[in-house]
């Protein structure tokens, strides 16, 4: 607000205008009012813009896309979290043994049968195949599974939250016998949801490879015993 005693000329008589500048708008008084002008329909157009349908739908779209499980979320999980490392089965690279990627997931190969594991003496505990896919010690002898979206062999028959009901209850298919190691069931039943969607939304982009993983070998009377696949 304009103060009256900045005002009166009789206090101020150096701030007494010659005319009254609202009168004689300055070069810079007449850009002003431009630039609030523009500003003023820039705003109506971003109003009325945002009630059009289509940016309803636009807005609509975005919200969906927010909730929906992201494959690059699930690759990040996959390539970090080391599913490779057990369900992919290795080959001799140029600097050692690697993943072949080519059988990405594909679980342990139907064609590399393995012979009764002869469990090493303690302190050593259990073994693993050079495919890095078949594992022997005190819970029998477990196989990682084709994890890839076939439908007959792998994971192409189940649905997210079946996949998600793996790892809430740690057990084999949801609710057979408990899953053994080295599967790092303990760690990944801490994942969210939303990651273990995302994860399996990931699995569903994989090429679906028909591999027949053997069924897992409980130990004599140890854990799992009995349970069957
Ligand atoms: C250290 C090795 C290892 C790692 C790492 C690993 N797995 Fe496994 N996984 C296995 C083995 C072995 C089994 C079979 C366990 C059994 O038979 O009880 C298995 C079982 C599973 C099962 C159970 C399948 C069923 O039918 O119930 C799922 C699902 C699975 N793994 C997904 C994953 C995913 C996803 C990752 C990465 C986030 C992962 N695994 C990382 C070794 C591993």
């Amino acid at each position: 607000m304009l103060s009256p005693i900045r005002f009166r000329p009789s206090l101020r008589p150096s701030l007494r205008p010659s005319s009254p500048p609202s009168l004689r708008p300055s070069p810079a008084g007449r850009e002003r009012a431009l630039a609030a002008a523009s500003l003023l329909a820039a705003a109506l157009i971003c109003f009325t813009g945002l009630h059009s349908p289509a940016r309803a739908q636009a807005a609509a779209g975005k919200k969906a896309k927010g909730t929906t499980p992201s494959v690059a979320r699930g690759k990040y999980l996959v390539m970090t979290l080391g599913c490779n490392d057990c369900h992919t089965p290795f080959k001799m690279g140029a600097n050692g043994p690697e993943p072949d990627m080519s059988k990405a997931l594909s679980g342990h190969p139907q064609d590399l049968a393995m012979p009764a594991a002869k469990l090493p003496d303690m302190p050593w505990a259990w073994m693993g195949s050079a495919s890095m896919t078949a594992f022997a010690g005190p819970w029998g002898t477990t196989f990682a599974p084709n994890l890839t979206p076939d439908e007959e062999t792998g994971t192409g028959a189940w649905d997210e939250d079946f996949f998600v009901s793996i790892f809430r209850s740690k057990k084999w298919m949801g609710s057979g016998r408990p899953i053994m190691p080295p599967m790092p069931i303990d760690d990944y039943t801490n994942l969210t949801d939303g990651d273990l969607k995302a994860i399996f939304a990931y699995l569903r982009t994989l090429p679906p490879i028909k591999n027949k993983v053997p069924d897992f070998i409980p130990a004599a009377g140890g854990p799992g015993g009995g349970g069957g696949q």
